[in-house]
């Protein structure tokens, strides 16, 4: 079984194909940015991207992974943010951090397929994200900078 993570191919000959995508990521290729919450796809804390699309990494097992991955890990880097990472800094939005990777993973697939959202839209997109801290504010206030930063005001 191929799985392309962040860019890189790995081999997993000896996984199980019904393994969910979020072991596969933390158990077996230490990649720990995608947070186990729940594990019934109601709480966002393990969301990353599959062909760019916010997706619960609880939810999938690998044998369906119908493209790359991305987690937190590849989404930026400390010297190049993505723009949402760097508004998620400008605004110290994480208090206690669990649920933030899922959150920037949400806010980075919703300002791909729409740039300028509403207050309404990014509330709709984030809703299935939850946050024990109730950073919610400052979240959506992130990711209207991001918004204005992705569009290069
Ligand atoms: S751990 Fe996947 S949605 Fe909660
Ligand atoms: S920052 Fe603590 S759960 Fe969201």
């Amino acid at each position: 079984m191929q799985l392309t993570v962040n860019g890189t191919n790995h081999s997993l000959d000896d996984l199980e194909p019904d393994m969910p995508l979020l072991w596969a990521l933390r158990d077996v290729l230490g990649i720990t940015g995608p947070k186990y919450g729940c594990g019934i796809g109601q709480c966002g804390a393990c969301t990353v991207h599959i062909d760019g699309v916010a997706t619960r990494s609880c939810q999938v097992v690998v044998g369906d992974v119908w493209g790359p991955v991305t987690t937190i890990e590849g989404l930026g880097t400390p010297d190049a943010p993505h723009p949402v990472q760097a508004a998620w800094i400008a605004h110290q939005v994480a208090q206690c951090g669990y649920c933030q990777s899922g959150q920037i993973m949400q806010a980075a697939s919703l300002l791909s397929e729409t740039p300028d959202p509403t207050d309404t839209e990014i509330d709709d997109a984030l809703s299935g994200n939850l946050c024990r801290c109730g950073t919610y504010p400052r979240i959506r206030e992130a990711v209207k900078t991001a918004a204005r930063s992705l569009k290069g005001a």
